[in-house]
């Protein structure tokens, strides 16, 4: 096995994983991994925009106001503070930059609403492309020394001294290969593949996240998956998403009857919050209707929406009909690594940014478009603190122990299917949880426990499929696990057998996963507790 030496490595294609690179680019030595090619990542799929109060009658406040109420209260206000305040800024750098987002006939930037939003604040490209036309535009300044290595999958992190210190990678001949850097910074992306119906690309199954709690990294708010309530429905599937934007329009939901659902739902009706919206389309699917995006009321439809029209003309949609059938799907992840605003980890040497960290930015809900704003003002911070060489500890782990090599003996339960993980999660830690289905969810995890203990040794002779599919698994258990451990409903976690949360009340929580797999919680008043603890899952 050789081994290389580098100054930073960043795992992940995105725009978390390229603007990372190239501002630190210019003092660093950097290289990229990505498991597939550059442009499979949730970046490129992004269809809304970005959400940014340039508007005169906006401002950052309403911004943040907006960001907390979707969230239910349980977002990191100093995270919020700093995302709407530093927005406008640094779009304005994009703009400067040569960044182009769609303006009006009069040149004015034209704005679009999204749900929950007070505001239309939405800066979007290429009309329903923003994702794709922000990355485009991102690869071609992508600085000449940054070395991008793709079909290159990071199979573990290693630590010395409780620091990380570097990866090993396993790459298309089957190749592993240690690297060595003194920063390694995870910009995976979330973990929406980890459900049947997702609006993420099918490599985004969350296992940056599995690597760094098995690296002895903190994990948080592992709960919280948004499921995004209109992905494009074609015989039992979800192919694809039919972006909010589409409803900020004037498009609303239906049933097959054409009752309009959502207007007794909530004041907001078919731009509530998403959590709220999803809930709504599970329970008239739930009852044996389908659900409709009804696009008779919007203008311009294919002009305003071309990736869309492209996608329904793809899937035999006829939008003469103007109803285009929908279904929610796992959409973003507000849990991950983690993190300060800084990119820092409970790990030292490692960091996380985008979606795969966790800084508490978005809270039980993410607010529509926030996520490429997030990467923007979160993927700077970072570059800066590394840059500026400040790297204070943030919150001392020690590593894990070397689990005992007898464990490989104990795989007696072969490993399941990915589809049949992704069924048992959709089943039982979907839009709606209860107590039973997530103990038997549990229960079934528990069978690839012996698994999870001997990963690190196993990571040493499996194929990649195999491992891949452990990291899941362990990814699993541990929502599985945080979905039991929060015994009330908020945001994107709801049980129906707990209420809505009020907004004034926070459970803080410390899950202490131990090494034999069980967990334990220890629950402290907010008032009680300093931020560091939050809401916090970890290795011990
Ligand atoms: C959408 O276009 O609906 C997705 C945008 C987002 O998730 O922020």
């Amino acid at each position: 096995m050789s081994s290389i030496q580098q100054d930073v490595i960043v795992v992940g294609s995105g725009l978390s994983a390229l603007l990372t690179a190239n501002y630190l680019s210019e003092h660093m030595n950097v290289i990229i991994f990505t498991k597939s090619s550059k442009n499979d990542n949730n970046s490129f799929l992004a269809q809304g925009g970005v959400a940014c109060a340039i508007e005169h009658t906006d401002s950052w406040q309403l911004h943040y106001e907006d960001t907390m109420a979707a969230g239910c209260y349980h977002n990191e206000e100093d995270a919020v503070e700093l995302l709407t305040k530093c927005g406008p800024g640094e779009l304005q750098a994009f703009i400067q930059n040569g960044m182009q987002f769609d303006r009006d006939g009069l040149g004015e930037y034209s704005l679009g609403m999204e749900g929950a939003h007070s505001k239309r604040r939405i800066l979007h490209a290429g009309g329903d492309q923003t994702g794709k036309e922000l990355m485009e535009w991102l690869q071609s300044r992508l600085s000449k020394k940054v070395l991008m290595v793709e079909h290159e999958t990071v199979i573990k992190l290693h630590v010395h001294n409780d620091h990380c210190c570097g990866v090993q990678t396993y790459n298309s001949n089957g190749e592993r290969t240690n690297y060595f850097a003194s920063k390694v910074i995870l910009a995976t992306g979330g973990a929406g593949s980890l459900y049947p119906y997702t609006s993420n690309n099918e490599s985004i199954t969350g296992m940056a996240l599995s690597l760094a709690y098995q690296a002895g990294a903190t994990l948080t708010d592992l709960e919280f998956m948004q499921f995004h309530p209109t992905m494009l429905s074609v015989d039992e599937k979800a192919v694809g998403l039919v972006s909010e934007a589409v409803r900020g329009e004037g498009a609303f939901l239906q049933n097959v009857k054409g009752l309009r659902f959502m207007e007794n739902v909530h004041p907001m009706k078919d731009l509530a919050p998403r959590d709220v919206v999803s809930r709504a389309i599970f329970q008239e699917l739930d009852n044996g209707e389908k659900v409709y995006l009804n696009i008779s009321k919007v203008e311009q439809f294919q002009t305003r929406f071309p990736a869309i029209t492209r996608l329904c003309a793809t899937n035999g949609i006829d939008l003469s009909t103007n109803l285009i059938p929908v279904v929610p799907g796992a959409h973003f992840y507000m849990g991950g690594i983690y993190t300060n605003v800084d990119g820092e980890t409970s790990l030292k040497g490692l960091y996380a940014v985008g979606e795969a960290s966790c800084n508490g930015v978005h809270g039980a809900n993410r607010l529509a478009s926030n996520s490429l704003l997030e990467t923007i003002v979160f993927s700077k911070t970072l570059a800066d603190h590394l840059l500026k060489g400040s790297h204070h500890e943030f919150w001392h782990k020690t590593s894990i122990e070397k689990m005992d090599r007898d464990l490989l003996q104990q795989r007696a339960v072969p490993l399941p299917s990915k589809e049949e993980i992704q069924h048992m999660m959709m089943k039982h830690a979907g839009i709606v949880r209860h107590e039973d289905g997530l103990l038997e969810l549990k229960n079934w995890l528990e069978l690839y426990l012996p698994y999870f203990k001997a990963i690190n040794q196993l990571t040493e002779i499996l194929p990649l499929k195999e491992i891949e599919t452990i990291h899941m698994l362990q990814l699993c258990y541990l929502i599985t696990e945080a979905a039991l451990q929060r015994k009330e409903s908020r945001g994107a976690h709801f049980r129906s057998d707990f209420p809505i949360a009020k907004e004034s009340w926070r459970q803080v929580r410390i899950l202490h996963v131990q090494k034999d797999g069980n967990a334990m919680r220890k629950e402290k008043e907010l008032d009680e507790f300093n931020h560091a603890a939050r809401d916090a899952a970890s290795f011990l």
